[in-house]
């Protein structure tokens, strides 16, 4: 999935997060689809924990400072995006890859990350002006 103007936040460091994680996430499935999958897929949970975690944190940062209404509800979304992913984290931890495993984590990251944008991230949008 790829990111696409209706993702617009109004701030553009959080605008280049998403492209980033969509960008994660699509180059995974190429991965994948190409049988490098099993190769990389610890890594790319690392990688997304990481990444997902910076930009947690810096959204929610902004959306503290100016004050959006949709505040705590993306807190609470994120946190339930962290325990989602937790669950595929401890999966491979215990069997290692799967590969239909590994393919509902790339659909659930590309999933959640449009539906969350869409619904409570581009919320910030017009109290944005100035940060
Ligand atoms: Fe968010
Ligand atoms: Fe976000």
């Amino acid at each position: 999935m790829k990111w696409s103007e209706e993702y617009v936040t109004g701030i553009k460091r959080i605008d280049d997060h998403h492209k980033a994680l969509f960008e994660m996430s699509e180059v995974f499935r190429d991965a994948l689809s190409e049988r490098r999958g099993e190769r990389v897929y610890g890594l790319f949970l690392k990688s997304l924990r990481a990444y997902a975690c910076a930009h947690i944190g810096f959204e929610e940062g902004c959306m503290e400072r100016c004050q959006c209404p949709a505040a705590q509800q993306n807190t609470q979304a994120h946190t339930k995006f962290l325990q989602g992913l937790s669950l595929f984290e401890e999966r491979y931890t215990m069997v290692g890859f799967e590969r239909a495993g590994a393919y509902r984590v790339v659909d659930f990251v590309d999933q959640w990350l449009a539906d969350h944008i869409c619904r409570i991230d581009t919320q910030l949008k017009p109290y944005a002006q100035g940060l």
